[in-house]
């Protein structure tokens, strides 16, 4: 992934908690790795409490440094990486201080990127500032989630950056897209003749999308109580893969064929009734409880938290498409902070066999299965059923592994670094279009609704467990259970 052309990557919120834990490691993650970034590209920090570069050096050394490599920091690398950071300090209340920002950066070869690793709020006034100065010209814009707060703030926002900007410069972020597993499903998918025509509602019997957190809310306590797991996970990330997981082939890579396979996809989802959100849709709040040995605090109790909080910290909800692969076939999305494993996984469950010669074992569903973790390791594991050795014929479940870490054992790339190198490189095909997020909000906004009017508590939760007893009740009306409770 060589990039030969220049740029210049404008980071406001140059002090955040993302540019700190993210961007600025995945910029260093590129940098090190050599070829991927022009060497003329700068970086161009933008921040407000800082007096100047020193200053903002310093602040890099602090806070980024210990987030970079796990494998610790080369430090001739981490030297030429600070050479390409340039800092203009700048008020984003104050337009006029935009001026400042076109000054340094006049004159300067190839694209600009700006990334707002910002609050929405400023999203629209920060576009604003930038076109009052022509900076949106031959430039591409970043916007991190969350995009709004429901259909109507996002479709706001929307509108103003569109002003601005043409849809083709706007990057729309979203890190799961990233995930080098993601990908891989693509591979699996399109790249295989195995998987693809089983896919499907005659095979699949059920389909899991998972991503479970150890974590609480940590210091976004007041971000996180007035926007709860159902707009910080499924609105996005859980909606995106599943889009991903069902959407027909494309006709190719490019990233409006992509896209518009995923809307389809978004835009076949089948409306909740509100009469049925009880049935298909549970939301959670966790109490104290114990994580790998110890004690954490109730959701209620965490900094920036209202005691009376109704926010839900957990979420499982069954989706259904309406098109002719997937019609009848329930997906089940489930994510929530607090639980008892840090995993993001995606399972498929094929039918049980017609009629089975080998006895009963061989003919129950989920005997066959695909596992596509994301997370914490990268692996795709195959069940099936084989013969147990000896006498009779017993069979037992056995798995095929596809172990993305032993296979390659270089270029494995963090979702940042990746996706930071797509906007550079103007690769849109990772990035959500408008009209995916406006469909994604049409389809949440019923249940946030609903759950916003009945103004019911969340079913409690104890941290380090898998979520309320009514998420399990909801599949087992469908005759299936959540992989960790098999066996
Ligand atoms: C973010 C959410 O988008 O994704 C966070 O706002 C969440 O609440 C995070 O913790 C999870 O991402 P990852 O990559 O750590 O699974």
């Amino acid at each position: 992934m060589q990039t030969d052309s220049s740029f210049t990557f404008v980071l406001f919120g140059g002090t955040g908690d993302l540019s700190m834990r993210k961007i600025l490691p995945a910029l260093y993650e590129a940098h090190r790795a050599g070829g991927m970034l022009a060497d003329s590209g700068k970086i161009v920090a933008v921040a407000r409490h800082i007096a100047d570069r020193a200053a903002y050096i310093d602040w890099v050394n602090e806070h980024v440094k210990p987030h970079v490599s796990k494998n610790g920091v080369d430090e001739t690398a981490w030297a030429s990486f600070l050479d390409r950071i340039e800092f203009v300090k700048i008020d984003l209340g104050n337009p006029e201080d935009f001026t400042l920002l076109r000054d340094a950066l006049s004159g300067r070869p190839g694209i600009r990127v700006f990334y707002l690793a910002t609050g929405p709020s400023l999203f629209v006034p920060i576009c604003r500032a930038l076109a009052s100065v022509g900076l949106n010209e031959n430039s591409r814009i970043v916007l991190e989630k969350p995009l709004g707060y429901d259909l109507k703030s996002s479709n706001a926002i929307n509108d103003a950056v569109g002003e601005i900007f043409a849809e083709e410069q706007i990057y729309r972020i979203d890190h799961y897209l990233g995930k080098e597993p993601v990908q891989n499903l693509l591979a699996l998918r399109f790249g295989n003749v195995l998987f693809e025509p089983l896919w499907r509602r005659e095979w699949v019997e059920s389909i899991q999308i998972t991503i479970a957190e150890e974590l609480g809310v940590e210091a976004r306590g007041d971000f996180y109580d007035n926007t709860g797991a159902l707009r910080d996970m499924v609105q996005n990330h859980l909606l995106q893969l599943l889009s991903i997981v069902a959407m027909e082939p494309p006709h190719s890579m490019d990233s409006d064929s992509v896209r518009d396979e995923k809307l389809r996809v978004l835009r076949a989802l089948k409306p909740i009734d509100p009469r049925d959100i009880g049935k298909v849709a549970v939301r959670g709040q966790y109490h104290a409880g114990v994580i790998r040995g110890s004690a954490v605090p109730a959701y209620a109790t965490e900094p920036g938290v209202k005691q009376d909080s109704n926010t839900e910290t957990f979420v499982a909800v069954k989706v259904e498409i309406e098109n002719w692969r997937w019609a009848g076939v329930p997906f089940f999305l489930r994510t929530g902070k607090r639980l008892a494993d840090r995993v993001a996984e995606i399972v498929v469950n094929f039918r049980a066999v017609p009629h089975s010669a080998l006895g009963a074992s061989a003919s129950r569903g989920g005997a066959n299965r695909l596992v596509i973790r994301l997370q914490p390791n990268e692996t795709i594991r195959l069940y099936c059923l084989a013969k147990q050795p000896g006498e009779g014929m017993n069979l037992a479940s056995v798995h095929l592994d596809l172990a993305f870490d032993r296979f390659f054992r270089e270029g494995q790339m963090e979702a940042y670094q990746r996706l930071l190198l797509d906007v550079i490189n103007g690769r849109l095909a990772l990035f959500v279009r408008r009209d995916e997020q406006e469909a994604a909000w049409r389809w949440v906004e019923p249940i946030l609704n609903e759950w916003a009017t009945a103004n019911k508590p969340p079913k409690p939760y104890a941290a380090g467990t898998w979520g309320p007893a009514a998420a399990s009740a909801m599949l087992a009306q469908h005759g299936t259970c959540w992989l960790e409770e098999e066996n």
